[in-house]
């Protein structure tokens, strides 16, 4: 309604056809401006092959629309995509390529340097064990095998059958204190014990 207004009282100024052509131009590239990258026709374009869903795409773009610049941001996008998507397979790491500017290799680079970044699927609370020294001495291994027990056999980096789980072994997370360490999503367990491996799970049943 304020916009009608506004838009009334120009009309209102400008009696002259070519400046009123002026200001409807002037006024289609601000909304334009306005339009994020996703809206643009081709600014946003989501893989046509794409299994993973559609909104997440949109939202990804989103994200990258609020950056103040494209440069130096990269791993920023990929650690929302991997928030958004659960992990990173091609057809994200394509698209993010393509909403960054940058080649698929250096987007590819980027995600094998950092370990936190991972391409194989994860489950819905991902077990992640330390294997770094100070947690090893005391026992991580045998945690490892525990939690593998109880969740059926799997292997580490795979998921449960259900998807709820996965497992993964990780170097050191900044906590030898609390060797050994495990961390289930962003809650982080102490001192872990073959015995107590029954009860963490349960905490998530
Ligand atoms: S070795 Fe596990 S937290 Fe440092």
């Amino acid at each position: 309604m304020a916009r009608r207004a506004a838009d009334d009282m120009f009309v209102g100024f400008f009696v002259n056809p070519a400046q009123i052509r002026y200001l409807a131009i002037k006024k289609e590239r601000i909304i334009n401006m306005q339009t994020s990258t996703c809206q643009k026709s081709g600014g946003c374009k989501i893989p046509d092959r794409a299994t993973l869903p559609k909104e997440l795409y949109q939202k990804l773009a989103a994200f990258v629309d609020t950056l103040p610049q494209k440069e130096g941001h990269l791993v920023t996008v990929l650690h929302k995509a991997q928030s958004l998507f659960g992990y990173l397979p091609r057809e994200v790491l394509e698209f993010v390529a393509q909403q960054m500017g940058d080649p698929l290799a250096k987007v590819y680079g980027v995600v094998s340097f950092y370990t936190f970044f991972t391409q194989i699927p994860k489950g819905k609370y991902p077990i992640s064990i330390c294997m770094g020294t100070a947690c090893f001495v005391v026992g991580a291994e045998k945690v490892v095998d525990s939690f593998q027990k109880q969740l059926g056999g799997i292997e580490v980096s795979e998921v449960t059958p259900d998807g709820k789980f996965s497992i993964d072994c990780l170097r050191c997370v900044g906590a030898c204190a609390l060797a050994p360490v495990v961390m289930i999503g962003e809650k982080v367990y102490a001192k872990v014990t073959p015995d107590m491996v029954k009860g963490i799970i349960a905490d998530f049943s």
